[in-house]
């Protein structure tokens, strides 16, 4: 792919939060779950685990979100998870505390990239009550719920946000 190409698309990206009924090609699903796990992780590990999310139980998630509604409009909805217990084997409790996190954290990004690239949108949903979807996911072996990520055809236009002033952020030395 062109460089321009890859730099365009990650800056025409932005949040959706409502979406169309319209459901997502099995294609396409695959396409996502397959990009799901080209991201660099700890040692390659993929100390991640990643639910996807079709039908009754979006609903649960919306009430864990505290009332984010979308999460029930999108089609399709994904749940990524830390694996710490996978993580901590190689590499104690820094990949316990903070790999694991990365990892799951790439994954989700390089799925949210990887939807906009098919003309899907989605939103990134971190606030949630973590308990809450521990339980309606069932999860086992410790998993952390990251992210929820709702993924759809926008029915919307998404606000355009801006970022800080690069030197806010970066500094040289
Ligand atoms: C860690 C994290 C947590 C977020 N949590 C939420 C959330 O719970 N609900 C929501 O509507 N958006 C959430 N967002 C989306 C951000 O609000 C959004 O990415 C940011 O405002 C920049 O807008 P953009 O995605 O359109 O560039 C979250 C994003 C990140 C990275």
């Amino acid at each position: 792919m062109n460089e321009n190409n890859f730099l365009d698309l990650i800056s025409s990206r932005h949040s959706v939060r409502a979406f169309k009924e319209t459901p997502i090609s099995e294609d396409k699903i695959n396409a996502l779950i397959k990009a799901s796990t080209k991201g660099p992780s700890s040692g390659n590990l993929q100390s991640y685990q990643i639910f996807i999310i079709k039908d009754t139980e979006k609903e649960k998630l919306v009430e864990a979100a505290h009332g984010q509604g979308y999460i029930n409009e999108a089609p399709l909805v994904m749940v990524f998870c830390a694996d710490p217990k996978k993580c901590s084997i190689d590499y104690g409790l820094r990949g316990e505390e903070l790999f694991c996190i990365q990892d799951a954290t790439i994954s989700c990004a390089y799925t949210q990239i990887a939807a906009h690239s098919l003309g899907l949108s989605s939103v990134w949903i971190g606030s949630f009550d973590e308990d809450k979807v521990s339980q309606i996911l069932q999860l086992r072996d410790n998993l952390k719920p990251i992210a929820i990520l709702p993924i759809g055809i926008s029915n919307e236009t998404p606000e355009i946000t801006s970022r800080r002033p690069i030197d806010e952020i970066v500094h040289e030395f």
